[in-house]
């Protein structure tokens, strides 16, 4: 097996592009996706301060090799989420690398916030785990990369992630969700910041392949909470489609972002954010955000406990 553009002996085999490629025309394919994607949907530009968002898995970390190498200021964020071993290994990833990079790595806790981790939040709140981190998750990172002066936070959500969401928010007819997924999700309101997915046209495959290539070390484990069997069987059903059919699940992603103006247009009100937090002072649809009232809820019902056994 050949590489299409140079001849040298293939490393990989990208069926969806009808193409091999030997090792350093994978890395420049790879790079012009991404570049390819931040132009296509006016992510960001070099004048912009790109906050990545770290989880020290191989996604994000490859992202923040990537956008480096694009010539892009960059510095990581990186959330802690107080789920044991997995987190205190994610952070060792996510700190190697920038050390790596030489690159800036803010990292916040939790615990700090809440007194404890996510799943005792999970525990007390009485709300599934992956939710509750999820509110957790998007709160600290769009809070910290506004403070610490970045312009647009950059997440690893790949073309499997994208595309398998895609088709359980179909399969369920989940309109409000389709009007608000998107590679960017624009900032409607000063202090929240513009989001965007600069990984969307490669394949969870293709970015493993990538970091292998560039050894980029990172953590294998998922999460153990990591969110049921419904998004994995969602992937794997979209590749025996992929497989029987190459470049499908790119169509089929590509294809929404033409037409989901559809589902916005049912929504036009959704994405405002009227209020400033109470507490907080950030974005929220309320008087008091998600984030704090969770926090309340979480410090009173620790509190009492404390009173409870030193009584
Ligand atoms: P997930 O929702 O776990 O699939 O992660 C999707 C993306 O969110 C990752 O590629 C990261 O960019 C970001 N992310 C997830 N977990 C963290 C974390 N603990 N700290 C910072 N970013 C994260
Ligand atoms: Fe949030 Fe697993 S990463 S619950
Ligand atoms: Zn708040």
């Amino acid at each position: 097996m050949k590489c299409k553009i140079c001849g040298r002996p293939a490393v990989i085999k990208l069926p969806a592009h009808n193409i091999a490629l030997c090792e350093k025309c994978f890395e420049e394919f790879v790079l012009r996706r991404v570049k390819n994607a931040i132009k296509t949907y006016k992510m960001f530009t070099k004048d912009d301060k790109v906050a990545v968002a770290v989880s020290g898995g191989k996604d994000s970390l490859a992202l923040w090799d990537i956008l480096t190498r694009l010539g892009y200021e960059t510095g990581g964020i990186h959330i802690h989420l107080g789920i044991g071993k997995y987190s205190d290994e994610s952070l060792q990833k996510a700190e190697n690398f920038a050390k790596k990079i030489n690159s800036e790595l803010t990292v916040i806790y939790v615990r700090d916030f809440f007194g404890t981790g996510i799943p005792e939040i999970a525990k007390i709140t009485k709300r599934k785990t992956c939710s509750v981190c999820g509110t957790i998750k998007r709160y600290l990172m769009n809070r910290f990369a506004y403070e610490k002066g970045y312009t647009v936070l950059a997440t690893g959500h790949n073309l499997d992630d994208e595309a398998s969401t895609l088709l359980g928010n179909l399969l369920y007819w989940k309109d409000l969700y389709l009007a608000r997924k998107g590679p960017v999700l624009p900032s409607t309101h000063p202090k929240l910041i513009r989001k965007v997915k600069p990984l969307v046209f490669l394949t969870e495959r293709e970015i493993a392949a990538y970091t292998i290539l560039r050894g980029i070390d990172y953590i294998y484990e998922e999460c153990p909470h990591a969110a049921g069997a419904t998004s994995i069987f969602h992937k794997h059903v979209l590749n025996e489609i992929e497989n029987y059919s190459p470049g499908t699940k790119l169509h089929f992603l590509k294809g929404f972002y033409e037409r989901k103006n559809i589902f916005a247009r049912l929504y036009p009100e959704e994405t405002k954010m009227q209020h400033e937090c109470k507490e907080c002072g950030y974005p929220s649809s309320g008087e008091i955000c998600g984030f704090c009232k969770l926090r309340r809820r979480v410090k009173e019902k620790l509190e009492n406990g404390r009173e409870t056994t030193t009584a």
